[in-house]
């Protein structure tokens, strides 16, 4: 790969310089602080300090609290693809998981498959692990699997490294279709697919296609192939760095291995928390809050663009999650422009950031969660101000 972590650390200076100067910040990927739901969480905490504070203090099970998995199990589970609590793997955050899956399927020199743009700091963990990163043509709709079926004709990828529901940075949403041919392709070809699903909750008008771990109860074999990756950051609070993995069985009993073997466990006393805040329903009705308020602003951000930058930017209407993916129709480099855009106080993160080799520089991702709405329009507009 080309990647250097320079690339992908750009998104931390620019969310840094922008928390510094003020502005307008469509930088972060971070959620809007102002939805975490802080009074539910306290109330779950105080619950673990009243009655269980001495047991999650001890170690505790490896692959984590056993009722929260009982709930991540029946959380992730279809009519299709029943999951079990002894298949689920409590991770500090979904990059653990992604991490655990790279250290557990891969040696150096392995190729990674991976549609384009994609998610930094995966990038960075495949770039830690000495694997050779290899885009995967995209679409509207998401990785092209005839592009796919040629790069398969030349290459033997270890793993399928994929965002398929509003991903982070494009907010791209994987065709249906095309995720049972994935699937398909991968028992064919005997790849793993990483399937990384921080956002398909995260949907406006309507929820996204299955995921690909509950399509691989329909495809015959996909289900040894594929490894679940998601995480509470961008549905309760990053903070707490709750995810989870959920890997085929032969796999199982390495990925808990290998996280034993970083960090024995994730906290318990966060574990408990999740577990309480979960039980008394304020989870499942603070939800519908965060998707209302993502879903006003990426309408904001969206109309904005088209009244101002409509003939001058490529852009899609975002269906989920937090992202907008743009690109200057006339080229140019986006870094450029971010220090133009500097000097109007408006903060974004250039494409260069989330491509392994051969960067589109003429694209950029907006944030649209952190920002409400008369923000974002007031930022378009000053952005109109500097794009060619
Ligand atoms: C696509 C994607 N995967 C994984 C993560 C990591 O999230 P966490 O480790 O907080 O769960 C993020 C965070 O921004 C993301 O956008």
């Amino acid at each position: 790969m080309d990647y250097s972590p320079e690339y992908g650390g750009i998104i931390y200076k620019v969310a840094s310089m922008a928390r510094q100067a003020g502005g307008i910040s469509f930088a972060g990927g971070y959620p809007d602080p102002a939805l975490f739901d802080t009074e539910g969480l306290a109330q779950a905490f105080n619950r673990v300090f009243r009655e269980s504070f001495r047991v999650a203090l001890q170690y505790g099970e490896r692959e984590g609290h056993p009722p929260l998995r009982a709930r991540l199990a029946a959380f992730c589970s279809t009519a299709s693809r029943a999951v079990a609590a002894e298949e689920v793997i409590v991770v500090n955050g979904g990059q653990q998981g992604i991490e655990t899956a790279v250290q557990v399927l891969t040696r150096r020199g392995d190729t990674v498959f991976m549609d384009s743009p994609v998610f930094p700091t995966a990038l960075q963990a495949f770039h830690l692990a000495g694997l050779n990163g290899v885009s995967v043509p995209k679409d509207a709709d998401g990785l092209v699997p005839e592009a796919l079926e040629a790069l398969l004709r030349t290459h033997r990828p270890k793993l399928f490294y994929v965002v398929p529901s509003y991903a982070n940075p494009d907010g791209s949403v994987l065709a249906e279709g095309r995720r049972r041919r994935l699937l398909e392709l991968a028992v064919e070809h005997r790849f793993h697919i990483l399937e990384d699903d921080p956002y398909s909750r995260l949907w406006f008008d309507a929820p996204a296609p299955p995921s690909l771990l509950a399509l691989s109860g329909e495809v015959p074999g996909a289900r040894d192939w594929v490894i679940h990756v998601s995480s509470l950051s961008k549905l309760v609070a990053p903070g707490l760095r709750v995810g989870w993995m959920i890997p085929p069985p032969a796999l199982r009993q390495e990925c808990v291995w290998t996280k034993l073997a970083t960090d024995i466990h994730s906290a318990l006393p966060t574990q408990h928390a999740v577990d309480h805040y979960w039980a008394s329903g304020a989870f499942d009705a603070h939800l519908p809050a965060i998707r209302a308020t993502y879903g006003a602003r990426a309408r904001a951000m969206h109309g904005a663009l088209v009244d101002h930058l409509g003939d001058r930017l490529a852009f899609a209407a975002p269906r989920g999650g937090m992202f907008m993916w743009c690109r200057m129709n006339r080229g140019g480099d986006a870094r450029d422009l971010l220090e133009a855009a500097q000097r109007e106080g408006v903060y974004f993160v250039p494409g260069i950031a989330f491509y392994p080799r051969s960067p589109d520089l003429a694209t950029f991702r907006l944030s649209f969660a952190t920002t409400p709405e008369d923000g974002i329009v007031e930022g378009i507009r000053r952005l109109a101000r500097v794009i060619p």
